[in-house]
């Protein structure tokens, strides 16, 4: 598995498997990997006969008031950990290599509405910086198809809705979400926890699941679901920032009808802000 960080040693890695016809499979990260990311490059191995890993911390989807700076960078520890994974390259640019006419000049890529909410309205700007720097990779790897993962609902409906409003010759494969053995969504912003929050995280899933199994059991009352499902995280030390229940498809207000729902939340605990979601087909 080789490790680069320039347009000119990805490029040439990439023309020698075009010229072999393989198919090529993008899985784009922030590092600090997981088991739920390494899931992501066993699925595009599935997908594809080679497998690119990205490894940057973009700076444009961070907040001002954000954990750019104590985002954790731990690329020696992923790179050893890829080497037994699907794997073939790790592509970990500089911001230099992202941004070539620097952050200010930049190009941002925006997709509208269905960024407007949940994540988009807590984090202003966060969806634009994700589109600006997926579009980016996918300029650079140009993929056959790419990954990304359902604990980030939102993101990968913003990301499908770009490749195709664009017409991006990409396919976009979404993995699902993978838990620890309590059910708490793998985070690298899980680290962030005290021992006592870490206890009480796995609130969270119980809750999403147990509102699950309340559609299932036919309840419709959405929004006095959500309102229960709030009052449960608070009692739980949770700091809500939105718990809802949504049409799957495109976060759209769902009727009665709608068979297709998903339960999304975000929750800071002290300074970790989980999200978790559970898509419910009835
Ligand atoms: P990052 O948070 O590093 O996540 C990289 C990918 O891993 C995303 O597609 C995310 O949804 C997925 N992922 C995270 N936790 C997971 C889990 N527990 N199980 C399965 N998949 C999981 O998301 C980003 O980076 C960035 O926004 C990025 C898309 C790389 C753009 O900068």
């Amino acid at each position: 598995m080789m490790v680069v960080h320039t347009k000119q040693e990805l490029d040439e890695q990439l023309a020698e498997w075009r010229q072999h016809d393989d198919h090529i499979a993008l899985v784009p990260t922030m590092g600090n990997l997981h088991a739920g990311h390494l899931s992501l490059v066993e699925l595009a191995r599935e997908h594809a006969e080679r497998v690119v890993v990205s490894i940057f911390v973009n700076p444009t989807q961070f907040g001002e008031d954000e954990d750019f700076e104590e985002y954790p960078r731990t690329l020696e520890r992923d790179t050893r950990r890829l080497k037994t994974s699907a794997a073939d390259l790790v592509f970990a640019p500089s911001v230099e290599t992202m941004y070539p006419f620097g952050l200010k000049d930049a190009t941002t890529v925006s997709v509208p509405r269905i960024t407007e909410n949940f994540c988009g309205a807590s984090r202003p700007g966060h969806f634009d910086g994700v589109t600006s720097v997926v579009a980016r990779l996918f300029a650079l790897v140009r993929p056959d198809s790419a990954v990304f993962g359902q604990k980030d609902y939102q993101q990968q409906l913003v990301i499908r809705h770009m490749s195709q409003d664009l017409n991006l010759p990409v396919t976009i494969i979404t993995g699902e979400t993978v838990r620890e053995k309590d059910g708490l969504a793998m985070s690298s912003r899980n680290q962030y926890l005290t021992d006592d929050e870490r206890a009480n995280a796995p609130v969270l899933f119980q809750v999403l699941s147990s509102v699950a199994d309340d559609l299932q059991n036919g309840r419709r009352n959405y929004e006095e679901i959500e309102a229960e499902s709030m009052t449960k995280l608070v009692d739980a030390g949770f700091d809500v920032d939105y718990f809802s229940i949504r049409r799957a498809q495109n976060l759209e207000i769902p009727d009665r009808d709608c068979d297709e729902l998903v339960v999304l939340a975000a929750a800071h605990l002290g300074n970790a802000r989980l999200i978790d979601n559970t898509v419910v087909t009835i």
